[in-house]
């Protein structure tokens, strides 16, 4: 088998995990509450998620021994997390967006107050059930706090406000790459650290490597994601094309054109595994996971 048919089979295998916890760990569509339930199901598990993040948490954490159980809770929680910020970055207030991961956006099945809340809830359910978890408490702790300060003011719910306040606007490639870190690589950063945190021997300095190689795939991640947006077609992203344009978001194609943003996602792949070099074969999905992000065509 090939490196590439090998890491398409393990991609596969942590999105088919992570949709079995999921389900497991979403309130019941027959609750008291149906609707917003209904909702927070069909937002998480209706659609075609590529689970990355989640992919992110199993790829780090089993590259330091940890079992592939131990990691579902954390797997969940980001892409619930996840989950919610795209119901509201849909939203009309924000992008106003009608389709995602290939169907109707939340607030186009149901309505705007039930998108709002299941967002709202999303969020609430990823603390909850990493306080449930069976780690020591002063990691789950140290866990919950890094997950809430990646989707917070100074993490994804930051970079979303600058992303608001910049349209129309031109941003430098400075206030640009800042914005990116914060709406998109904040939470990837919280995936790889969270998944190496249920580790009870990572040091200090295995921490850092991660998380500097996290920095680079979470910085390129949102310039392909802004490429796939003048490039790609709505059928295969799941989400229209054209985007970023019809709402003048800068992004970076806007900004440097296509070739140059290509350019730099590739020096953020190859600084990613500049990071990885003191860490051995058991690293080579993520190496893989920093490839597939800048060739992804969704
Ligand atoms: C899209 O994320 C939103 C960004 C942060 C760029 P993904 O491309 O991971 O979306 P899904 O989860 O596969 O739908
Ligand atoms: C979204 O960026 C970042 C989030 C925090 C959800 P985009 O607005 O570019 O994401 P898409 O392209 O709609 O998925
Ligand atoms: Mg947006
Ligand atoms: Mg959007
Ligand atoms: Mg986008």
């Amino acid at each position: 088998m090939s490196d590439s048919t090998d890491f398409h089979t393990r991609l596969k295998h942590y999105q088919s995990r992570v949709d079995k916890a999921l389900e497991s760990c979403l309130p019941p569509a027959h609750s008291d509450n149906h609707q917003l339930a209904e909702a927070m199901r069909y937002s998480v598990i209706g659609g075609g998620g590529k689970r990355i993040r989640p992919a992110m948490v199993y790829a780090a954490g089993t590259s330091l021994g940890v079992d592939e159980a131990i990691l579902d809770i954390p797997a969940c929680a980001v892409e619930m997390m996840h989950t919610y910020s795209l119901i509201h970055d849909d939203l009309p207030a924000m992008d106003d967006d009608d389709l995602r991961r290939g169907q109707p956006t939340c607030h186009k099945k149901f309505d705007e107050a039930t998108a709002i809340l299941a967002g709202d809830a999303l969020q609430a359910h990823a603390f909850e059930i990493l306080a449930s978890s069976e780690l020591e408490h002063r990691r789950q702790l140290e866990m919950i706090t890094l997950l809430a300060a990646a989707s917070g003011a100074d993490g994804m719910a930051g970079g979303q406000a600058m992303d608001l306040a910049a349209v129309g606007v031109k941003l430098s490639l400075e206030q640009l790459e800042s914005m990116h870190r914060l709406k998109t690589g904040a939470l990837i950063k919280a995936s790889i650290l969270l998944g190496a945190m249920c580790s009870t021997t990572v040091t200090g300095d295995e921490l850092g490597l991660l998380g500097r190689y996290a920095d680079c795939i979470g910085l390129s991640f949102q310039i392909q994601d802004d490429i796939l947006d003048v490039v790609g077609d709505t059928e295969t992203l799941g989400k229209p094309r054209g985007s970023d344009q019809k709402m003048q978001k800068p992004t970076y194609p806007s900004i440097l054109g296509l070739d140059a943003s290509r350019q730099l996602a590739m020096e953020q792949h190859q600084q990613a595994l500049s990071h990885l070099e003191a860490l051995d074969a058991r690293a080579d999905t993520l190496r893989q996971l920093s490839a597939y992000i800048v060739e992804r065509r969704f």
